[in-house]
């Protein structure tokens, strides 16, 4: 359950908890992600911390949203909040540039959350931005049991034709050459140091959040490395 939250630098965010049921690493993705679809020129909110303090739950009057709030204190993360964008129906259609943009950032960082059941992105100003990409990233889930393995990430396929844009594809391969080469290490380097500290979680192989900073680099690196190996080609632009 995200929150709508006012911060003391009087901006609106929508705030996803650290103390919610999915943990820490959705935090981290939406970052990782969030912030290299940035780069990529590709829309999406602001991205900030928001700091929960305790008396902000002490004074909450529903017990579960207090629970929650208790769970949260520390630094969380906030979305600019879009006032008056709606989801995306299709209304306003993403231009095909943008759609292969979106589709090649979820096929590079496995982000299946971007169907029409729960397409992601929100029309503001006349514009698709994304947003959620929580669920990207698989690969640190297995952390804790199976350790890192970034080759078995590389080579992950990944499926488009439920991709909500994938009807709008035009150009995937023309797109993948312009977008991968714009991901550097320094880049990817530059977003992984933007995750804060404590949403790193420890996990065997780790020694500290250094380690777990450099296994992400190491995965995403190896993914493009591996290309095309993930990249679709069951879209129309892809044949
Ligand atoms: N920055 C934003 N501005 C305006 N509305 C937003 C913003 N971010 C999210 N929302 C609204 O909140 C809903 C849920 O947001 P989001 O998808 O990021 O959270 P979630 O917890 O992953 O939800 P779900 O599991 O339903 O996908 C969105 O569908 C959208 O309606
Ligand atoms: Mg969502």
């Amino acid at each position: 359950m995200p929150g709508l939250f006012e911060a003391d630098d009087l901006g609106m965010y929508v705030v996803k908890f650290r103390g919610a049921g999915q943990g820490l690493k959705v935090l981290v993705a939406e970052v990782l992600v969030g912030e290299l679809a940035r780069r990529l020129d590709i829309r999406v909110p602001r991205l900030v911390t928001i700091d929960v303090r305790r008396e902000i739950a002490r004074y909450e009057a529903d017990e579960e949203v207090q629970d929650l709030l208790t769970a949260s204190i520390g630094s969380n993360l906030g979305v600019d909040f879009l006032p008056g964008s709606f989801g995306y129906d299709g209304s306003t259609p993403a231009t095909a540039a943008e759609a292969d943009a979106v589709i090649w950032l979820d096929a590079y960082t496995a982000n299946v959350d971007r169907t029409w059941s729960n397409p992601n992105l929100l029309v503001w100003h006349g514009h698709v931005w994304t947003i959620d990409h929580g669920a990207a990233l698989w690969f640190h889930h297995m952390w804790p049991t199976r350790g890192a393995d970034a080759a078995r990430f590389a080579d992950q396929p990944f499926d488009a034709s439920k991709h909500v844009l994938a009807d709008l594809s035009a150009d995937l391969p023309g797109t993948h050459a312009r977008l991968s080469g714009q991901i550097t290490e320094s880049l990817v380097r530059e977003i992984v140091d933007l995750v804060p500290e404590e949403w790193l979680e420890p996990a065997p192989g780790f020694e500290g959040p250094d380690d777990v900073r450099e296994a992400y680099v190491t995965h995403l690196l190896m993914r493009l490395d591996h290309a095309p190996a993930w990249l679709p080609t069951n879209l129309g632009g892809a044949r």
